[in-house]
């Protein structure tokens, strides 16, 4: 069977409440990935046609999010469901098979009930199948009404609903499988005699009924998938219910959470067994992780690889890649590209801009290393900076293995300090030092005997005339 996903992105999200014009509903973030991705991991397997995102306000932003993996349609006046559905028709109008329509504000749709609806609407050779579910709260959703012999006649908007219909438990999910050609064919007889004056999708149901289409219904069995994320109370129910789920799939795999509840795992993290995650963790992006880590205090990782063995504490780290074996933080954070080798050091209070450190490196204490390379087993003292940038243009540290950098060492880029050399603490170095090479550079001490006497004297007479 021919299968395609129509995902409607195009709403304001009015009940954001957001001042903000050019993000979408659909652009809102669970654990740091947009509400529309989540819809898109659901379904995209399924799919052997086209994936379309009906985009419209907030369009841009919707855009940009979804465009490596769906193709993008424009809604430019939001009216409706139904009319944000007919404006895949010019892809989508004359092809054969079926069209799964997917709101793209429910982000914990399962693949799995994907599939469940899927068989469900074969069995029943069905041209319309309306997922259902009965959620412990049915205020907001369009409840579904049907004859007395069970079958769904109509959806009715919480708006449009009387007394007695707003009674119903039963309500609509907001994802829908179409046989395609009649989903566009009847799609043209909607009409806007409703509350909100727009053009509802679920008018869709009637429509086909009359035609002698068949219309059936699969009802969730866990009715939590079905939240839709309106408004800010919502997005957050739905981050701790997918949080929840993310990291009882992680726990079951092997990975410990000290305190799962108080630990944001973003969905495409990857991490290997007997990692330990203590509470607070933040781990994000494509982040991956292997073996027998143990990651604690404050820590956010995004989008960085880390292997086996490592002990990172209180630390924000984004983009690095990091060997294993190595003890890092607390506070130390990472940016730009690094890159980390195994069996380092990297201490409290250390900034790493674009830093290649190589395996034994140290540098333990209160450092800002910037466009940097460190070979093996170099050890920077604590309170070296490295001064990469002129405000125009930024200059590379080149530091060899071996090197000792003395504590308070301030490095000015571009240098470079061959193999085995020793820099003096409180050194300013700006030229490059040679293989084993000593460098000092600063003003030699002098000591005067007996002197501070007459120091701590001048500075009392001072006083003494205020
Ligand atoms: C909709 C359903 C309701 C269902 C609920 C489930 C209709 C008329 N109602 O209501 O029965 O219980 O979803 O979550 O379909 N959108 C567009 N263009 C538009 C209007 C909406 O693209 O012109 C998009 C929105 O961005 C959103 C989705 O369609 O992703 C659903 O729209 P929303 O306004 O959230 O509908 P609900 O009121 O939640
Ligand atoms: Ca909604």
């Amino acid at each position: 069977m021919k299968l395609n996903a129509i995902i409607l992105a195009a709403g304001k999200g009015t009940r954001m409440r957001s001042l903000n014009n050019e993000i979408s509903k659909v652009g809102y973030p669970l654990l740091d990935e947009p509400l529309v991705n989540y819809v898109i991991d659901s379904v995209e397997d399924l799919i052997n046609g086209e994936t379309i995102v009906v985009i419209g306000f907030g369009g841009e932003y919707t855009k940009k999010i979804v465009e490596k993996r769906a193709k993008t349609v424009w809604q430019r006046e939001q009216k409706g469901t139904g009319h944000a559905v007919m404006q895949a028709a010019p892809i989508l109008e004359k092809c054969e098979g079926s069209t799964f329509v997917l709101s793209g504000d429910v982000p914990l749709l399962r693949k799995e009930s994907l599939e469940a609806m899927i068989a469900h609407h074969k069995e029943n050779n069905a041209d319309l199948t309306i997922l259902t579910a009965k959620p412990a709260s049915n205020f907001g959703y369009g409840r579904i009404i049907r004859d007395e012999r069970g079958f769904v006649i109509k959806i009715v908007e919480q708006k449009d609903a009387n007394e007695k219909e707003k009674l119903i438990k039963e309500v609509n999910a907001g994802t829908y499988l179409f046989n395609n050609k009649k989903l566009f064919e009847q799609l043209k007889n909607l009409n806007t005699d409703n509350k909100q004056g727009e053009l509802y999708l679920t008018d869709t149901i009637s429509l086909f009924i009359k035609q002698g289409y068949k219309v059936t219904a699969y009802t969730l069995e866990d009715s939590s998938e079905m939240l839709g994320t309106n408004d800010r109370a919502q997005l957050a129910e739905a981050e701790s219910l997918m949080r929840k789920r993310i990291n009882t799939k992680h726990m079951l795999n092997g990975v410990s959470l000290e305190d799962p509840q108080n630990t944001y795992i973003g969905p495409y993290v990857e991490i290997g067994q007997d990692t330990y995650i203590g509470a607070g963790v933040h781990l994000l992006g494509k982040t991956k992780i292997g073996i027998n880590n143990r990651i604690t205090g404050s820590t956010h990782l995004e989008n960085t690889e880390v292997g086996e063995n490592n002990v990172i504490i209180s630390s924000h780290i984004v983009g690095a890649k990091i060997g294993n074996k190595n003890t890092i933080g607390p506070m130390a954070r990472m940016r730009g590209e690094c890159v980390i080798g195994n069996g380092t050091r990297i201490g409290n209070f250390v900034e790493f801009k674009n830093v290649k450190f190589a395996d034994g490196a140290k540098c333990a204490h209160l450092t800002y290393l910037g466009d940097t390379i460190v070979e093996e087993n170099a050890n920077i003292g604590c309170g070296t900076i490295t001064a990469n940038y002129d405000g125009y243009n930024k200059f590379v540290t080149h530091i060899g293995k071996n090197v000792f950098v003395g504590s308070g060492t301030t490095i000015i880029a571009p240098v470079t300090i061959k193999d085995g050399a020793f820099i003096a603490a409180g050194s300013t170095i700006n030229k490059d030092v040679g293989e084993d090479d000593f460098a000092i550079a600063r003003e030699r001490q002098i000591n005067k005997e007996k002197y501070a006497n007459v120091i701590r004297q001048r500075a009392k007479d001072i006083k003494d005339k205020k």
